[in-house]
């Protein structure tokens, strides 16, 4: 072999070597130190750098019968779309007042909060699909939870009579969608998303609703724990079920890379929507289950915790982000944190979730001075082309979500140091 035959073999071998490699830059924070305290993250910027934002934004949206979904990528102006019965972003915005009003209490974006919630109270009776609880509980929920609106106690109610009418009892669960509008199905199925729906139902039944609702929430996240998610504790997108015997039949996705994928924001939804119900429930077998699918999803983590769209999606660091994922886990997180008593699991995930915060927060992920939404670089469906590294009005709710809930948790920790 000459010289130059070797130089080029080892070329070609330090090529493939370092093509082989290169995951292991992707590091799992398994390892990571995540009980060390966070000093960094500048809670009260991070609030301010929200409320300039909405300042800027708020005065351009001015038709109530659209809410703003989307910023294009590179674009600085939010998109908006009508606030049909089939949209289920439809209530993050007035959710996102809620919480400005919350954190300020400032009457201005009450006001605001109001007009842009009440537009669609007509909403209450939507059967057709399961997003009836993300339309109505950031809007109606938070107005009385936050605003003082007792007034839209009978909103919620029927709200949520509307939501359990899609339960099967066969199955065990809600159904998410209709068979016409995702004709790969015909038969009952439900999406890991539909966790977060269940918050409405254990409202509803705290609030004057049948008791039932509680039993139907319940029942959908134990059929849920049992079937919606692998033996690594990593959740399959859409599980299609018998509609008449219940038993499961596929195991599928929509939005995720593949089937068999795992796609980032199912994991989130499956995260917060467990420690929701353990919330809700005190039954301690949710809250085990939390923190088995929040282990996992931190060891999945890039370094800079905010996941690429998809866990499995082939060249990984090629891909786009989600910051959307990242938002909803640390909202949950935060919760969750606030139900363990042991201080070492309190703090692993109380510090993860400020990482979290902190990435998106700083200026990777920030619209600030680049367009007007709070976060940037979040993906809605790239399988199906739509909405990939955009800003998106859920990750901004629930990116405000996580703060006004670190506001509450701080000011707690006050209280209990007097
Ligand atoms: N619930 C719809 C989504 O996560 O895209």
């Amino acid at each position: 072999m000459t010289k130059c035959t070797k130089l080029l073999l080892f070329s070609i071998c330090s090529l493939l070597f370092a093509c082989h490699d290169a995951p292991k830059k992707i590091k799992s924070n398994s390892e990571s130190n995540t009980h060390e305290t966070i000093a960094t993250f500048d809670l009260e910027s991070a609030i301010d750098n929200c409320e300039s934002q909405l300042e800027t934004s708020v005065p351009k949206l001015t038709d109530l019968t659209k809410h703003p979904r989307l910023i294009e990528t590179n674009e600085k102006e939010w998109k908006e779309v009508p606030n049909g019965r089939l949209v289920w972003t439809s209530g993050f915005y007035p959710g996102i007042l809620w919480y400005m009003y919350d954190l300020t209490k400032d009457e201005k974006w009450k006001t605001e909060a109001i007009k842009r919630t009440e537009v669609f109270e007509d909403y209450k009776t939507i059967t057709e699909h399961h997003d009836i609880g993300f339309m109505m509980f950031p809007a109606f929920g938070n107005g009385y939870k936050l605003g003082d609106k007792k007034e839209y106690k009978d909103i919620l109610l029927t709200s949520a009579k509307s939501l359990v009418s899609r339960y099967n009892p066969k199955v065990g669960t809600i159904k998410s969608w209709s068979n016409k509008m995702h004709p790969r199905w015909q038969q009952h199925i439900t999406i890991i998303d539909n966790m977060l729906n269940l918050e409405l139902l254990f409202w509803a039944a705290k609030n004057g609703g049948d008791s039932e609702l509680k039993d139907i929430a319940i029942k959908h996240a134990e059929t849920t724990m049992k079937n919606h998610f692998r033996d690594d504790y990593t959740s399959w997108h859409v599980i299609e079920y018998d509609s008449i015997t219940g038993s499961v039949l596929n195991h599928h996705t929509k939005q995720g890379y593949a089937d068999d994928s795992r796609w980032s924001r199912g994991q989130a939804w499956g995260i917060y929507g467990f420690s929701m119900v353990y919330r809700e429930t005190g039954d301690k077998k949710f809250l085990d289950f939390a923190q088995k699918l929040s282990d996992r999803y931190l060891e999945l983590l890039p370094e800079d915790y905010v996941p690429y769209w998809d866990f499995d999606v082939p060249n990984l660091e090629k891909e786009e982000r989600d910051a959307s994922a990242a938002a909803v886990v640390a909202s949950g997180l935060l919760e969750l944190s606030t139900f363990l008593e042991d201080t070492t699991q309190k703090q692993k995930y109380y510090n993860a979730a400020l990482k979290m915060l902190s990435s998106l927060s700083s200026e990777n992920y920030s619209g600030v001075g680049k367009a007007n939404s709070f976060l940037l670089h979040s993906t809605g469906a790239k399988s199906l082309g739509s909405e990939i590294d955009v800003a998106l009005i859920y990750a901004d709710y629930y990116y405000i979500e996580a703060l006004d809930r670190l506001k509450k948790i701080k000011s707690q920790k006050e209280v209990a140091q007097l």
